[in-house]
């Protein structure tokens, strides 16, 4: 059913609670979450962004269920990914005449995951299209934010961004408003998802963000494409961007490792100890990827000025889930942030140097040699991973 956004702006969108892994089993959503739809009823009657293909058929028989789909003027496809343009091809079945707007680049996104050819009209930032009752849809390109086609469409006089992907979180809920959830899980949500999305595209987020600003559109809500719409001090979400965008660190230091005898496990706790004992106020996160969620580890990641990465030694190097770990975060290209390594070895004990090797190539700054400990650590080999930790707290 819909439920109204604001005036005639209506949400037709789905929650999907029961979402576990994103992007195929790539990212974690705990919490499930929503593909937002929206619905503009004015002079002209305009359908922006769909839902995933799996709740297609569903998505169009509860709008055709709220409206006569031959009434829909235009449909606008702020990105073709298929969780916004999943149910295109089942829609556009019921109203094959009608124009998509889009991006250039979404034209092609389109065509190529769906091979139909359906009425395109490409836009460009600062087009706009009179919708009737003195309101006006303006689109804006966000190329890269996060892909080539994105982009956000304002809707004046309601004064409503419609960002797509931008502020979003994987965040199922009944509720359509940020202040109507839990302030903690909406975070957590929000700042996982920027950390494992968009961290990338950080410089190319400060200089969109300064468009967006200097076009002075007065903006009430910002309706995303997943979980909340940000109605409560919208800008707030914009400052955290600003400040997630800026190479972001907490005064943390998370230590991530994997082991196989419990040795290098044991030095990443007592290297917690350490730089504990060194400086009360960092916050320190030990980190097991055998144990922990990987999507929430890149999240402490981002949070933290210093990653410590451990591993044994294990075929003259380290153990594979470590590699993809530093694979996962040399992806994201994370700034400013130091490193240091450490491991058990038992004979030829390479992983110190792997680890100093593949984090300097992941753009971390490797700050220390790394402490590498024969054996299982012994009490004096104990006491020379908190001097260790000691050390690295102050890096
Ligand atoms: Fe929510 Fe880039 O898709």
């Amino acid at each position: 059913m819909k439920k109204q956004v604001k005036n005639n702006v209506y949400w037709v969108g789905k929650v999907d609670w029961e979402l576990r892994k994103f992007h195929g089993e790539e990212y974690s959503t705990h919490r499930g979450s929503t593909y937002n739809s929206y619905l503009i009823q004015e002079e002209k009657t305009v359908l922006i962004d769909t839902v995933w293909s799996p709740f297609a058929q569903e998505f169009v028989d509860n709008l055709a269920g709220e409206i006569d789909l031959q009434k829909i003027d235009f449909v606008i496809a702020n990105h073709g990914e298929v969780d916004h343009s999943g149910a295109l091809p089942a829609l556009m079945k019921r109203i094959p005449d009608k124009p998509i707007y889009c991006t250039a680049n979404a034209v092609k996104s389109l065509r190529g995951q769906y091979h139909q050819d359906w009425d395109f009209k490409v836009v460009r930032t600062g087009d706009k299209i009179d919708i009737g009752n003195g309101k006006e849809l303006v689109f804006v390109e966000m190329p890269m934010l996060h892909w080539p086609d994105s982009m956000a469409t304002y809707l004046s006089g309601d004064n409503i961004l419609f960002s797509n992907d931008a502020f979003g979180q994987h965040l199922a809920t009944e509720k359509l408003f940020n202040d109507q959830v839990d302030q903690c899980e909406l975070y957590e949500e929000a700042i996982k998802y920027y950390a494992n999305i968009l961290t990338p595209f950080s410089g190319l987020l400060t200089k969109k963000l300064e468009e967006i600003t200097a076009l002075q559109l007065p903006i009430e809500m910002i309706a995303t494409s997943h979980g909340v719409i940000w109605r409560d001090n919208p800008v707030q979400i914009i400052k955290k961007y600003a400040a997630w965008a800026n190479d972001y660190q907490e005064n943390q230091i998370t230590i991530v490792y994997d082991t196989m005898w419990n040795g290098t496990k044991l030095l990443a706790e007592k290297i917690a100890e350490g730089i504990t004992q060194a400086d009360d106020k960092v916050v320190v996160k030990v980190c097991s990827l055998a144990k922990s969620d990987e999507n929430d580890v890149i999240t402490e990641v981002f949070k933290s000025k210093a990653v410590i990465i451990g591993s044994p030694t294990i075929a003259r190097s380290i153990l594979h889930s470590v590699a993809g770990f530093i694979q996962l975060m040399k992806g994201l290209r994370f700034k400013g942030k130091k490193a240091a390594a450490f491991g058990c070895y038992g004979w030829s004990g390479e992983s110190v140097k792997v680890l100093n090797e593949l984090m300097a190539d992941a753009g971390f700054e490797v700050a220390v040699e790394g402490y590498r400990n024969l054996w299982n650590p012994d009490s004096d080999a104990q006491k020379v991973a908190v001097d260790f930790g000691r050390m690295l707290a102050r890096i």
